[in-house]
Parts: structure tokens; C-alpha cells; sequence
């Protein structure tokens, strides 16, 4: 029989393939839309700053022609990522031009495409190629090369969620070590949307995971939910410094290979005590926004290594990899086949980006905050 997880994971793709628009469905467009979308809704800010300050939603002109190589998208849904926070306030490391359009990573749909376009048709999902595109909007017309397209049999909310923290963890599982069946990973903010898919993925490639988490009042709820994910072990950073963490490692058939790490501060200092000889720590968050520090003995005896991954950085350099490819593939695979789920989201429509946004920025509350751009789009039965 199936489980919860896999009937709900059916519901929806259902539910979201009967709601697809008529036209998409039939591959037929009304050849006179391109008039009613001359201009958009964004949200956008004109300064570095708070982001419940400098935001506002505004009407944008869209050009009513296409050029040879441009594409118009309507946009289904994008995510608050707490690198969208960053690169508002002006503190991440890439910056868009300003006045910019906010949100990195999201979904959209082909409604037209210019004359020399080829590789896009209307009906096609697509999500932007580079960081700092602009999902929070409604509409897009931009060139072909700033958009990849992505499979339209996913659920939307796989699909505006699937570029930044699955791609993340998948690469930070295959690239730093070699990892076969019955290895284990330990990581911290394992409850993250990069936490939770790394437990997935590990899942799917059976490789073991240990997974920190932070204490709460609801901590039992939040280790099943991670164990029905297919989390190995939940444990919270107090444990980790207990002699019971070293027990549980020795139950391992070898220390963990490799750390991830989403919080810095001691909590990856905690991380580097469990991994084993020749571990490699990689990081890829700094959310407690304290440095990384580690023993000298870990560096010397144990030989460890501490590196960093930037999913951006990945991307531009591997534009053209047919790796990239690949793991969008592998990853859509396991979407379809129910054993990617994506983060629990709290869905809102653009025109309540203030409430938000003060809400992401409040910190993680179990709910990613994406937003719908059609508010006639029901996600969920
Ligand atoms: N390098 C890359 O390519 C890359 C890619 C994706 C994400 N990231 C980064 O990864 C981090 C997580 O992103 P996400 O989208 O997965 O985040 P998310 O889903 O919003 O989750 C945030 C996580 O951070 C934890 N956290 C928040 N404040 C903390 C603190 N002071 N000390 C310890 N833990 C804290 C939360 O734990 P609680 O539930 O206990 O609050 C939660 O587990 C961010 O820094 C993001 O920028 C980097």
C-alpha cells in the first residue's frame, strides 16, 4: 500500500496537472495575449537595506514585441531564500544591478518565444540559468540563455524549489568524497531545505545519514518528520557533546566521511570532532554567523580538511557540463518517484511580500515562505 507520503505525492501531481492552464494542455495560445502582458508586477528594491524597508511592489513595463532571442515567461512560483534576505540588505557576495528584482531561484512558464528561440516552446517550465534574475514577478521577457528549461511533469513547488537546495546538496554529496552504500555523512541544520534534501538524496543512494538538529519544544515531531525523510539518526547539537555521541558513531560501520555544514560556530566545530580520519567539512551556510573554528589536533592527527561550496559559483562554471544536466534529470527522477519531497512551504501571493519577508526574516519556522503568482493557482487538494 502506499505511504502518506507517496499518496499525497500523487494527489498533487494530479491536482497540478488538471490545473494546468487550457491552452498549455492543448498547445494552443490565443495569438493575441502577448497585448495583455505589457507590463508585470515586481518586487523590487532601489537600495541596499532592510529588506521590510527597501522592498516595494510595483507595475513594470515589459517590451510589447519580442526580440529574435527573447522568450515571454509568466512566472508560477518562486521561493524566499535566505539568500534573497542577503543580497537585499546588500551582504551577500553577488550582487544584482540596482533597481533590481528580488528572488533568485523559481519556476515559470513559456507563453511565447521570439523567431530564433529553438531550444524553448510555450508550454515549457523554465527556471533562471544564473543568481540574481529577479522570480519575484509576474511576468519576464528575457533572452533564451538566462533560462533552463526543466521538466514540466514535477509538481510546480518541486520545480521553483528544485535549483538552489537540492542541486546544493546533491553536489555537496558527490563531489568532495567518495561515497559508496553503507558510508555516512553527518550534518548540522539538518531540518534546513538544503538539510532535508540531503537526507533524501542520501537515502535514495544509501548512504547513511547523522542529522543535527537545534532543540525545540516540538523536537520529537521534527525527528519523525527527518526520519520519515529517511534520516539514519536526529540529534541535537547538545547531544553531540555528550560521550553518547561517540557511541553512536562506533554503531557506524566506519566515522562519517564527511560533514556538512549550514551553521559555522561551534556547531561546526562539533561536526569536525565526528567525522573520521581524512573527513572532509564542507560548508556551505554560516547561519549562527560565527567563524569556523578546528583543533589543531583534528588538522594534524586526523588529517581533516575544511572546504566550501557555492551552488552560484557551480553553476557559471558549469553551464555547458552535461553533469548539470544529469543531476536535474536524477533529480526530477526522484521527485516523480515520490522520494524528493519538497520543503513544507506556506504558500502567499506577491502582493503580501512585506508580511513575507518580515516572516523569513524572523528565521525558519518549519516553512519555507514561496510565493504563487496566480492566485487562481489551488496547489494543494
Ligand atoms: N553555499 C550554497 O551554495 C548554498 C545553497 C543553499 C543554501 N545555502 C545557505 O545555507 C543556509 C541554509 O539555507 P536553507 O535555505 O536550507 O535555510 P532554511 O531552510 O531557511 O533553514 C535555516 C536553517 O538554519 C538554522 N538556523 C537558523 N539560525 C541559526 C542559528 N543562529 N544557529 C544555528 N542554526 C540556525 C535553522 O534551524 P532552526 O530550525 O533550529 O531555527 C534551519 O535549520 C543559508 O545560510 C543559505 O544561504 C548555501
Amino acid at each position: 500500500m502506499a505511504s502518506a507520503a507517496s499518496r499525497r505525492c500523487i494527489l498533487r501531481s494530479l491536482h497540478l496537472f488538471f490545473r494546468r492552464p487550457w491552452s498549455v494542455l492543448t498547445g494552443k495560445l490565443d495569438q493575441n495575449y502577448m497585448s495583455s502582458f505589457t507590463s508585470a508586477y515586481a518586487i523590487m528594491n532601489d537600495e541596499h537595506g532592510d529588506p521590510r524597508k527597501v522592498l516595494s511592489g510595483r507595475n513594470i513595463t515589459l517590451s510589447a514585441k519580442l526580440k529574435d532571442d527573447e522568450v515571454l515567461v509568466k512566472m508560477l512560483m518562486a521561493p524566499i531564500n535566505p539568500a534573497d534576505i542577503n543580497m537585499i540588505e546588500g551582504t551577500y557576495h553577488i550582487m544584482p544591478k540596482l533597481p533590481a528584482i528580488g528572488g533568485n531561484e523559481g519556476v515559470g512558464e513559456v507563453l511565447e518565444v521570439g523567431p530564433a528561440v529553438k531550444c524553448l516552446s510555450p508550454g515549457d517550465w523554465v527556471i533562471p540559468a544564473d543568481p540574481g534574475w529577479g522570480t519575484w514577478r509576474t511576468h519576464a521577457v528575457a533572452p533564451f540563455r538566462e533560462l533552463q528549461k526543466i521538466d514540466n511533469k514535477i509538481p510546480v513547488l518541486s520545480a521553483a524549489t528544485i535549483a538552489v537546495n537540492p542541486c546544493t546538496a546533491y553536489r555537496m554529496l558527490k563531489d568532495f568524497v567518495h561515497l559508496k552504500p553503507g558510508d555516512a555523512v553527518i550534518q548540522n541544520s539538518a531540518n534546513s531545505a538544503v538539510g532535508q534534501n540531503v537526507i533524501q538524496i542520501a537515502r535514495q543512494w544509501k548512504i547513511k545519514t547523522i542529522n543535527i538538529i537545534r532543540d525545540r519544544p516540538d523536537k520529537d515531531s521534527l525527528v519523525k518528520y527527518l526520519k520519515d525523510l529517511g534520516a539514519t539518526h536526529v540529534v541535537t547539537e547538545e547531544f553531540t557533546r555528550l560521550p553518547e555521541m561517540r557511541d553512536l558513531i562506533k554503531t557506524l560501520e566506519t566515522p562519517p566521511k564527511l560533514a556538512l555544514n549550514g551553521v559555522g560556530g561551534k556547531s561546526a566545530t562539533e561536526l569536525i570532532r565526528h567525522i573520521g580520519q581524512k573527513g572532509v567539512m564542507v560548508t556551505y551556510g554560516g547561519m549562527a554567523k560565527q567563524p569556523v573554528t578546528i583543533p589543531i589536533g583534528a588538522l594534524i592527527f586526523k588529517e581533516v580538511s575544511a572546504v566550501g561550496f557555492w551552488n552560484s559559483k557551480w553553476n557559471a562554471e558549469n553551464k555547458n557540463n552535461p553533469a548539470k544536466e544529469k543531476m536535474l534529470e536524477e533529480l526530477c527522477e526522484m521527485i516523480k518517484d515520490c522520494k524528493l519531497m519538497p520543503p513544507k512551504s506556506d504558500l502567499l501571493p506577491l502582493t503580501k511580500y512585506q508580511e513575507a519577508v518580515a516572516s523569513a526574516m524572523e528565521g525558519y519556522k518549519g516553512q519555507k515562505k514561496v510565493f504563487v503568482m496566480d492566485d487562481n493557482m489551488v496547489l494543494f487538494p
